[in-house]
């Protein structure tokens, strides 16, 4: 089977810029002047030994806007996620970010684009160090030769701030903070960069129920509010309604489908699709607000 086949043709192409995407690609709008894609990639494959991970991949995340990433377990999601990082090597295939050509791209400049795709992985406790306050972190993560938190008091409050945390929380260690708490420390890490691309990896699943809501909300309310196009991992597809505005469909290391969160899930094409959406609670009645 041609693996690209399930894929809508709007994914492929250029797509306008800007939050307002969903809504006017729902009116049938969605034309207009090109922007290039935060991210984009091509015929990606990644291999770890004798296991062939991702097979020939195409997916794009237009600018401005959240689009999620789901599928079974051990379907090659956090791979994908690593390798437009840089963590991962590919065996093949084109990665571009923010239209420029990242598989390519070596010395300072890769240096400089590993600020601009910023992952966020599901456990904010082994990312943030134990020996250094938030302050600490957020000023090393803005300049990690001279992290001086006094420096960059002001973005470090304003970052803390953005994501509904005191500027007091600057002094404090990663364990005086709860688990939502310092999965907002690494939201805040991530976005105070200014990057073209977050990569947020399962980051509401270690979190019990109501501090689950509590970064849902945050992320709903930060919608419009930053450039950053963030792709979104999760396996909860509810989650995904709340906040994508797309959704993209992994099964076996392929993207199988890609589409507006409505048009998904209520017309899904590919098989796996169909019975990951029958999997839902009150499924075929799975509602869409
Ligand atoms: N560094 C690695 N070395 C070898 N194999 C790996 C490595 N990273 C991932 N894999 C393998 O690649 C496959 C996909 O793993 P991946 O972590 O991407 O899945 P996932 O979709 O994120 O799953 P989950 O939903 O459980 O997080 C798995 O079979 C995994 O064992
Ligand atoms: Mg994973």
């Amino acid at each position: 089977m041609n693996a690209n086949a399930q894929i809508p043709p709007a994914v492929l192409g250029p797509q306008p810029a800007g939050l307002g995407r969903r809504a006017a690609l729902a009116a049938g709008k969605a034309e207009g002047p090109a922007a290039p894609h935060a991210a984009s990639v091509t015929n990606l494959n990644v291999r770890f030994g004798a296991a062939h991970v991702l097979k020939d991949v195409i997916m794009a995340v237009p600018a401005g806007t959240v689009v999620g990433l789901v599928g079974e377990s051990g379907s090659g999601k956090s791979t994908l996620g690593k390798t437009l990082v840089g963590i991962n090597k590919p065996a093949s295939g084109e990665i571009t970010i923010g239209g420029e050509d990242f598989t390519r791209m070596h010395g300072k400049r890769r240096r400089q684009m590993r600020r601009e795709v910023q992952y966020i992985p599901q456990d904010p406790y082994s990312s943030l160090s134990p020996r250094r306050t938030t302050g600490q972190t957020l000023a090393e993560a803005l300049d990690p030769h001279g992290a001086n938190p006094m420096e960059h008091r002001e973005v470090i409050a304003a970052a803390l701030e953005r994501v509904k945390l005191d500027p007091s929380a600057a002094e404090k260690y990663p364990h005086e903070f709860s688990g939502g708490q310092r999965q907002r420390i690494a939201i805040a890490r991530a976005l105070m960069l200014e990057p073209r691309l977050v990569i947020a990896d399962e980051i509401t699943s270690a979190l019990d129920v109501s501090v689950q809501a509590d970064i849902i909300r945050l992320l709903q309310g930060m919608r419009g509010k930053v450039d950053s196009a963030m792709l979104f991992i999760s396996h909860n597809l509810a989650v995904v309604q709340q906040v994508c505005d797309e959704v993209m469909v992994m099964y076996q290391g392929r993207i199988v489908e890609q589409g507006l969160i409505e048009s998904v899930y209520r017309n899904p094409q590919h098989d796996y699709t169909k019975k990951l959406l029958a999997s839902v609670p009150g499924s075929p009645a799975f509602t869409l607000d």
